[in-house]
């Protein structure tokens, strides 16, 4: 059964580009879901070193959807990676869950996340797909394929119980990588660009089904996405990332009202908002391009 649809406060009030990320406490405030404060993370030694990101703070709350958008290589996955407990954050810094702070490894299990690549199993089926991340934790596997099927009619999957990743479209395979996060009971789900590798109609729709699964399962969402659009369309925030060493570059509160439907793009409000965005990320996006490729081109 999916939890209850109620809409819970999300957005700060502020408007526009806010300081939503640093806004101080306010005494007696339930602490944010997750935040990250001062984070860091440098790959290498020496002359090779990398700093992928850069003294990064965030907080984000309970039921928010919050969109991560960047230039490539700006360090999106890294702090996706930290956060999902995948990698360690250098020592700078740290991430609180509900205002504890959470030590390495701890947080491996804390959230569910949904990398980059596509990572189902050719020789598993929809089911078998669906419950690995349950199965891996120790949910016995009938109990773990019963919370599947209920939920499979949610995710466009029924009937698809028994096929395999090969007779599935692209969309269907997100569905089932995505049902594979949500069948965690966490409080918190990391997608990363999951719908980098569908067609522009198939996206669209995905997207408006992901608010509706999301509206119904009500978790709190990190968002990464390249995709300006995508990001207002979904977000209650979208935080921009420079270009490499990423840090937050700006952090906008989206006041458009939901439920959202496709002609909300078209709305001036819609435009407005990306108008201000692409400014920001544009300008990102050329200094990345002219650093890697010495603005040659
Ligand atoms: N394990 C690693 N070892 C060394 N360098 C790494 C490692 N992982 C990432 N990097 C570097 O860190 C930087 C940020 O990479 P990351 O994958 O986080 O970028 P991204 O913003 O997700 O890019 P994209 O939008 O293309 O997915 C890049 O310069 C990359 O080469
Ligand atoms: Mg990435």
């Amino acid at each position: 059964m999916p939890p209850s649809s109620t809409s819970t406060a999300m957005a700060p009030s502020s408007s526009s580009v806010s300081s939503a990320a640093t806004a101080p406490a306010v005494a007696g405030e339930k602490p944010p879901l997750l935040e990250l404060v001062n984070l860091w993370k440098r790959f290498g030694d020496g002359p090779a070193q990398v700093t992928a990101v850069s003294n990064v703070n965030l907080k984000i709350r309970e039921g928010e959807f919050v969109c991560l958008v960047g230039p490539s290589g700006c360090g999106k996955s890294t702090l996706f990676n930290m956060v999902g407990g995948l990698l360690p954050a250098d020592d700078d810094g740290s991430i609180l869950m509900h205002g504890r702070p959470m030590a390495d490894g701890a947080l491996l299990g804390k959230v569910s996340f949904m990398p980059q690549r596509d990572l189902l199993f050719a020789w598993r089926n929809v089911v078998d797909n669906a419950i690995l991340g349950l199965e891996v934790e120790g949910t016995p596997k009938a109990a773990a394929r019963a919370r599947a099927l209920e939920m499979l009619p949610d995710f466009g999957l029924k009937g698809f119980e028994k096929h395999y990743p090969h007779q599935l479209s692209g969309g269907m395979r997100q569905r089932v990588a995505l049902m594979r996060t949500f069948l965690f009971e966490r409080d918190m789900i990391l997608l990363d660009e999951p719908f980098g590798a569908l067609d522009a109609l198939t996206r669209a729709m995905m997207q408006r089904w992901l608010l509706d699964i999301w509206a119904r399962y009500r978790r709190t969402v990190l968002f990464i996405t390249h995709d300006i659009d995508e990001a207002i369309f979904l977000g209650d925030r979208v935080v921009v990332m420079t270009s490499r060493p990423g840090t937050i570059k700006c952090d906008e509160v989206i006041e458009l009202p939901r439920p959202r439907d496709a002609g909300i793009v078209t709305s001036p409000e819609f435009i407005e908002i990306k108008r201000r965005l692409l400014g920001a990320i544009e300008e990102e996006a050329r200094k990345s391009f002219v650093s890697t490729t010495g603005g040659a081109g």
